[in-house]
């Protein structure tokens, strides 16, 4: 595909500027509104060189800069506004698009390359609650996105099946345990006893020194804490397996802190011998200077913590998988966990540590305060995503009565739309869970683009019925010249580059955004331009085939959120 801003930042290196490649390249923007043109050079920086105004220098360049790809180059202001030709834009958009097919957009920038991506995560014996769907969504897609670059991944779920927390729950199960809630209701029932052995440890002192114990007898691998541990671990797999199921999420590998905690003695063995430990207070940290508190490796009961099992994944990882970049989706309340981790690695002498990137996100909260798995204000994942397939199931009712498959198509949009607004802003920005917006399908939503891309599969599929025509390429450009022809086409000719800076800076939102674009440009251009009734077979042809160009770019973009696309809804 033909680069238009480089091929534009090439024009304006022979006009001699005074500016080199690279700078010209960074400063030529997306103008804010379509009638300024599809690239815009602002020419503020030139006046000092070139002693000239700024609007001098746009108009005396727009003069002399020419292109058979530029239909015009224009002054406005200080600025040069560049408006590339309909055939141009046509040859590289669906000429790619035919070319390519599913794989419009991807590249093999990766290969040979292997990306770990540490996502989900959940812990065991809690519930699997809706502040659970920003790691598992974000970081699904995110590895979706690495793959289509070409990139080998390995999706982790790194389990969180260790820890004190299951000292208490030990302990709770058996003072207050309740076997036919647990057969029934595992989660419930372990929620409700961590709960309870949460409120009373408050108050006693000795529950807690109790669920150390526990937690250190686990350690050491004692037949009837273990049993219980194991009891209570496989009952949450099963659980989480259905909400994984629903969402359609899959892992390579559910190595948790447990699987890994087999590695700790090395890893201790290893930072002795660097000489990183220091005793403090009976207990083994390692200083990490001003900057941050020091890691606490070993407390001083001997049981190990969270960062050490982590540094022992790392080394586990890196050995394993020899990964070129190790990702971890993970809430921004942890950035002081990453920061201790990769400084833990730094120190340990492993350059690879630089491979190591956190990459967080916001909290979500609810109406009514945080949600907190101790107090037991959650919302559960699994009833959020069952009843916004019901929800949506209650609309198709209304609107589409007709519909074959309906609980396919209800699963496929209801999830859909969930994912979607969780993927529709800025990861980092915290957001308030409300049942209102989540359940609402109007305006950009996923169901609007899903729908869009059915929108344009069922013209497709009726042009083959109706006319036995089919979409394909070459096109002739002047026959998609029209304004929302021209905008719709270079929504799609910008979404390889969306790919690439969404991988870049690991903002699955950047492509969510993407496709919206695109289906909001889509059903503008549907909506004012005739397509099968066009007047003449060549320009129903053509427009047929930005139709369904259009269709499958959507649909890609969607499958690298994680969203399926109904063929009809
Ligand atoms: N289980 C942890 C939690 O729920 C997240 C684990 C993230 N991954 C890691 N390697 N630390 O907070």
């Amino acid at each position: 595909m033909k680069d238009f801003r480089a091929s534009i930042a090439k024009l304006l290196v022979a006009q001699n500027i005074g500016l080199e490649e690279e700078q010209i390249l960074r400063a030529v923007e997306t103008p804010p509104t379509a009638d300024l043109g599809d690239y815009a050079f602002p020419c503020f920086a030139l006046a000092k060189v070139l002693r000239k105004s700024p609007q001098l220098i746009a108009e005396e360049l727009a003069q002399k800069v020419r292109a058979e790809w530029l239909s015009r180059v224009e002054a406005k202001g200080a600025y040069l506004n560049f408006y590339i030709a309909a055939q141009a834009l046509v040859e590289e958009t669906l000429g790619a698009i035919y070319r390519d097919g599913e794989r419009y957009g991807a590249s093999d920038e990766g290969a040979g390359k292997t990306v770990c991506i540490d996502f989900s995560s959940t812990n065991i014996a809690k519930p699997f609650h809706i502040g659970h769907i920003r790691s598992t969504v974000q970081g699904d897609a995110i590895a979706s996105i690495y793959e289509f670059l070409g990139y080998r991944t390995v999706r982790i779920n790194y389990l969180g099946d260790y820890g004190t927390q299951f000292g208490m729950l030990i302990n709770a199960y058996r003072m207050w345990g309740d076997e036919q809630a647990l057969e029934a209701d595992p989660i419930h029932e372990l929620l409700r006893l961590y709960v309870r052995y949460n409120a009373e440890a408050k108050e006693n002192a000795e529950l807690q020194e109790r669920a150390r114990d526990s937690f250190h007898l686990l350690e050491q691998g004692r037949e009837e804490e273990t049993a219980l541990w194991k009891r209570f671990k496989e009952l949450s797999l099963r659980e989480f397996q259905r909400v994984y199921d629903l969402l359609n999420i899959r892992f390579d590998s559910w190595d948790g802190e447990f699987y890994h905690s087999q590695f700790i003695g090395e890893v201790l063995s290893e930072l002795k011998e660097k000489e990183l430990l220091v005793l403090d207070d009976h207990a083994m940290i390692i200083p990490l200077g001003e900057e941050m508190p020091p890691a606490l490796i070993l407390k001083s009961n001997g049981s190990s913590t969270y960062i050490t099992r982590d540094i022992a994944t790392a080394c586990h990882r890196k050995k394993v998988y020899d990964f070129d970049e190790s990702i971890y989706v993970v809430g921004t309340q942890q950035n002081l966990h990453f920061r201790q981790l990769k400084a833990v690695l730094h120190k340990m002498g492993y350059d690879w540590a630089d491979q190591v990137e956190h990459v967080p996100f916001g909290m979500i909260s609810l109406k009514d305060g945080a949600m907190s798995t101790r107090s037991g204000n959650v919302v559960f994942l699994e009833d959020v995503l069952n009843n916004s397939i019901q929800k949506t199931r209650q609309i198709m009712e209304e609107r589409n009565p007709e519909l074959e498959n309906k609980d396919e198509v209800a699963k496929a949009v209801g999830i859909g739309a969930v994912k979607f607004q969780e993927l529709y802003n800025n990861r980092i920005k915290d957001y308030t869970f409300s049942w209102e917006d989540v359940l609402n399908f109007d305006g950009e939503s996923g169901p609007y683009v899903q729908y869009s891309a059915a929108r344009a599969n069922r013209v497709v599929w009726r042009a083959a019925e109706e006319f036995g025509m089919m979409p394909g390429y070459p096109v002739d450009g002047a026959l998609l010249s029209a304004e929302e022809e021209h905008q719709l086409l270079r929504r799609l000719y910008d979404f390889p580059g969306t790919i690439e800076q969404a991988k870049t800076n690991k903002e699955p939102s950047l492509i969510t955004r993407q496709v919206t674009e695109i289906a909001k440009a889509f059903n503008k251009f549907y909506n004012r331009i005739p397509v099968l009734n066009a007047p003449t077979p060549e320009l129903v042809r053509a427009r047929l085939s930005l139709v369904a160009a259009s269709g499958r770019v959507i649909r890609i973009g969607l499958r690298l959120l994680g969203i399926a696309s109904p063929d009809r809804m």
